[in-house]
């Protein structure tokens, strides 16, 4: 079988090919990314020299270019991460997220219906996320059939591409599948998201920015249970349904800080609470969402998914992964990355 996945050179993307490609090679992967500053071809070393990968450059939101790319791959599946990910840059500029997550996805769907003559063995998964479903508050959980009721305008753009994807499914039976996912952190993660973020700043003594409170919670999964969760649905879940992954996770965002100074500072041999005087209160983000919290039952029951990490065991590879790999930080913090720090994130 011939696999697209579009994204494959950002964190989960990474993740993915990184645990799927050598475990397949009956499967020839097509990763198909336009290395935005979230992308990182050295996330694939490991993967670029096997046969049965390639890399192609290419932007999802050019019909032309989409078109072109499934002419020469002949995808059977297609796996669709790639998108603008952040929430507070789609404060900042939304125009790429409605271009990318949106027109990107709707070219992409487009170019399965006009290249697939039949729908047999073929598959659309498209990779989602719980910040479609909005904000719960003290209590309940998403399940598959909350309602859509997105805040910021990436969660806003992610919802229309889950509805788009949705009605190429029931109006052309195009085989779609959709998975929507909590918070991940991990190796490989752009350190502009909250993990990432804290690790590196409290290894360098920087301050830690802490939104509002501090008091909003996330349901927090290691991203190599995520691209798990990703392959049993793909190869495994019922075609046109919607399948929930969480970590059963619930933490408030202080909590989680709280504890990664506490495993730096072990780290560093320094005294305990040393790193916590390094939080700092920022203003809070707009239309920031109190709490999300998954019920991934259906996962569960169906296809006997379950999360193999903890948050002590994920967050202390994740920790380790960062601290071996600072050419990688080094090289992620330079250029676009650090202009757009400089210009947004100067005050906190
Ligand atoms: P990321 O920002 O790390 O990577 C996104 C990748 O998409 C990058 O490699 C980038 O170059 C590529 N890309 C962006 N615009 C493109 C375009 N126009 N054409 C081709 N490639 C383009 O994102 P991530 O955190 O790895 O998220 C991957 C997917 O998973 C996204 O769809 C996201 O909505 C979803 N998701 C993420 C999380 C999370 O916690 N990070 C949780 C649930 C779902
Ligand atoms: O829930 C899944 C979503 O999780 C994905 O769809 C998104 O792609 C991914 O970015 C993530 O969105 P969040 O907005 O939840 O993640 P982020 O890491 O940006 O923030 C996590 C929480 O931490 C959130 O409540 C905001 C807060 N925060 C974040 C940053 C960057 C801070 O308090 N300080 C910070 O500096």
């Amino acid at each position: 079988m011939r696999i697209l996945v579009t994204g494959g050179a950002g964190f989960i993307g990474s993740n993915f090919l990184q645990w799927v490609v050598p475990r397949h090679p009956e499967h020839h992967f097509i990763n198909a990314d336009k290395l935005t500053y979230a992308a990182n071809l050295e996330n694939l070393t490991g993967v670029a020299g096997l046969s049965n990968y390639e890399f192609i450059r290419i932007d999802i939101a050019n019909k032309n270019a989409v078109g072109a790319l499934f002419s020469t791959s002949k995808p059977d599946w297609v796996v669709h991460f790639a998108a603008e990910s952040h929430v507070d840059r789609s404060i900042l500029g939304p125009a790429e997220f409605i271009e990318t997550n949106i027109t990107g996805t709707f070219q992409l769907l487009e170019a399965c219906r006009a290249s697939w003559k039949n729908f047999e063995g073929k598959l659309f998964h498209h990779v989602s996320t719980d910040e479609v479903y909005g904000s719960l508050g003290a209590t309940g959980f998403f399940t598959e059939q909350t309602a859509y009721d997105p805040s910021s305008p990436y969660s806003a753009s992610k919802a229309a591409s889950d509805h788009l994807a949705r009605a190429y499914s029931r109006t052309y039976h195009l085989p779609v599948k959709i998975t929507n996912c909590s918070n991940n952190y991990g190796p490989r993660q752009f350190p502009e998201k909250l993990i990432p973020l804290m690790i590196l700043n409290a290894l360098e003594g920087k301050q830690l920015p802490v939104y509002g409170q501090g008091s909003n919670v996330r349901d927090w999964l290691y991203v190599g249970d995520h691209v798990e969760a990703i392959w049993q649905v793909a190869t495994r879940g019922r075609i046109g349904e919607t399948y929930n992954i969480g970590g059963n996770c619930e933490k408030a965002n202080l909590e989680v800080v709280r504890t990664i100074c506490r495993s730096v500072d072990e780290i560093l041999k320094a005294p305990s609470g040393n790193l916590e005087r390094l939080i700092t209160f920022v203003p809070d983000r707009p239309g920031h969402d109190l709490r999300y919290a998954i019920d991934c039952t259906k996962l569960m029951t169906e296809l006997g998914w379950a999360p193999r990490e903890t948050f002590e065991t994920g967050l202390a590879k994740t920790i380790q992964w960062y601290l071996d790999n600072a050419a990688w930080v080094q090289k992620v913090r330079s250029g676009d990355y650090r202009q757009w720090i400089a210009k947004n994130y100067e005050n906190r």
